[in-house]
C-alpha cells in the first residue's frame, strides 16, 4: 500500500520557491544523504523537508517523504540508512529508493520513487531550487 499519489514535488504543501537558495555543494559531505529542513512558511513543525545527495560534482534532491505512508525516510542525520552512492533506504519500513534517480529498488514502494527536486548551481558551487523550474 503506497501514500495517494502527488505527482509534483511543487504541489506538497509549502513546497520552496524556484529560485530557493540551498547553499554551497562543499557544504555537503560526498556519498552521504544531507537532511534539509526549510522553513517555508509552514512554521517551525512543518519545515519542508529534502534530502541532498552528492556524488562528486553532482546533487541530486529529493522530497525526504517516504512513497509508502508519506512519512520522512528519517527526521534526524544520524537516522538514515544508506549505501554510498547507491541508495538510501526509509528507516519506518525499510523501502529502499535508488541514489541516481530515487526510484523504488525494493520493499514497501515497489513502482513509485521518491519526488525528485530539481536543482540548479552556479559556477561558484552554489546550489539552488531550479530558478527555471516553471510550476
Ligand atoms: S513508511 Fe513504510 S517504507 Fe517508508
Amino acid at each position: 500500500m503506497s501514500a495517494s499519489p502527488l505527482l509534483h514535488w511543487h504541489q506538497l504543501p509549502h513546497a520552496p520557491v524556484p529560485g530557493t537558495a540551498l547553499g554551497p555543494i562543499d557544504a555537503l559531505p560526498d556519498g552521504v544523504p544531507t537532511l534539509r529542513e526549510l522553513d517555508t512558511g509552514g512554521g517551525p513543525n512543518q519545515p519542508f523537508r529534502l534530502l541532498l545527495l552528492r556524488s562528486g560534482a553532482e546533487v541530486r534532491a529529493y522530497v525526504n517523504r517516504c512513497a509508502h505512508f508519506g512519512v520522512p525516510l528519517a527526521t534526524r542525520q544520524a537516522q538514515l540508512i544508506y549505501q554510498p552512492h547507491a541508495s538510501i533506504t526509509c528507516n519506518v519500513h525499510y523501502a529502499r529508493y535508488r541514489w541516481t534517480d530515487g526510484s523504488c529498488e525494493s520493499g514497501e514502494c515497489e513502482g513509485e520513487s521518491l519526488m525528485s527536486v530539481p536543482l540548479s548551481q552556479s559556477a561558484d558551487g552554489q546550489l539552488a531550487i531550479d530558478p527555471g523550474y516553471d510550476t
